[in-house]
């Protein structure tokens, strides 16, 4: 699937079929995870990739943002100290949690360009993931993607109007 298809039939999904990842959308998503960039390619980002369907319904005890059952959820995790020490202050403060956006949407559109679905998600206690997961203390989760095979269809787009979000130059052009 071409970039901008894919960009553009990308949309949360809410509901899962109860169908399991394919592997190699797997290994698909690990390698993308690999070829995300960072800044100063600092590389601080841990990305936990859960499949177990009991600790994936675990997840969701303590998810109340994670809606349906995926089959897969990524936690996207970032760690402040290896930020710092190999990114420096701005890494550490700011740019970790750009890279892990970035890292998203690369999870997001190569899921989409196989044919799974995904959903973002902030809206869990992350105490919880931690202790679900096994992060080591330095290590946070930040974001958790959700993916599996979407259950029906997306509900059309709702955007801004273009010039709202969009300037040529200068700001407001
Ligand atoms: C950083 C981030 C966090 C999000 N957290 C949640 C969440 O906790 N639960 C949820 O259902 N959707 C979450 N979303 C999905 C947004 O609601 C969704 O992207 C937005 O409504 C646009 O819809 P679309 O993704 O279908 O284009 C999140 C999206 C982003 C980018």
């Amino acid at each position: 699937m071409d970039v901008l298809e894919t960009i553009k039939a990308r949309r949360s999904a809410r509901s899962f079929t109860d169908q399991r990842l394919e592997p190699h959308i797997v290994e698909a998503i690990k390698e993308a995870i690999l070829h995300s960039p960072s800044a100063s390619n600092a590389q601080e980002s841990h990305f936990v990739i859960i499949q177990d369907e009991v600790r994936i319904r675990h997840i969701k005890r303590f998810a109340q943002g994670l809606s349906g059952v995926p089959a897969a959820v990524v936690v996207l995790c970032s760690n402040h100290q290896e930020a710092l020490a190999r990114g420096g202050a701005d890494s550490a403060d700011t740019l970790r949690f750009i890279n892990l956006g970035v890292a998203a949407s690369v999870i997001m559109l190569t899921a989409q360009s196989l044919g799974a679905s995904s959903c973002p998600v902030r809206s869990f206690h992350a105490p919880s993931i931690s202790a679900i997961t096994g992060l080591p203390e330095e290590v946070k989760p930040e974001l958790l993607i959700s993916l599996g095979y979407a259950d029906k269809p997306p509900r059309p787009k709702t955007s801004k109007p273009p010039k709202e979000m969009i300037s040529f130059e200068r700001y407001g052009n």
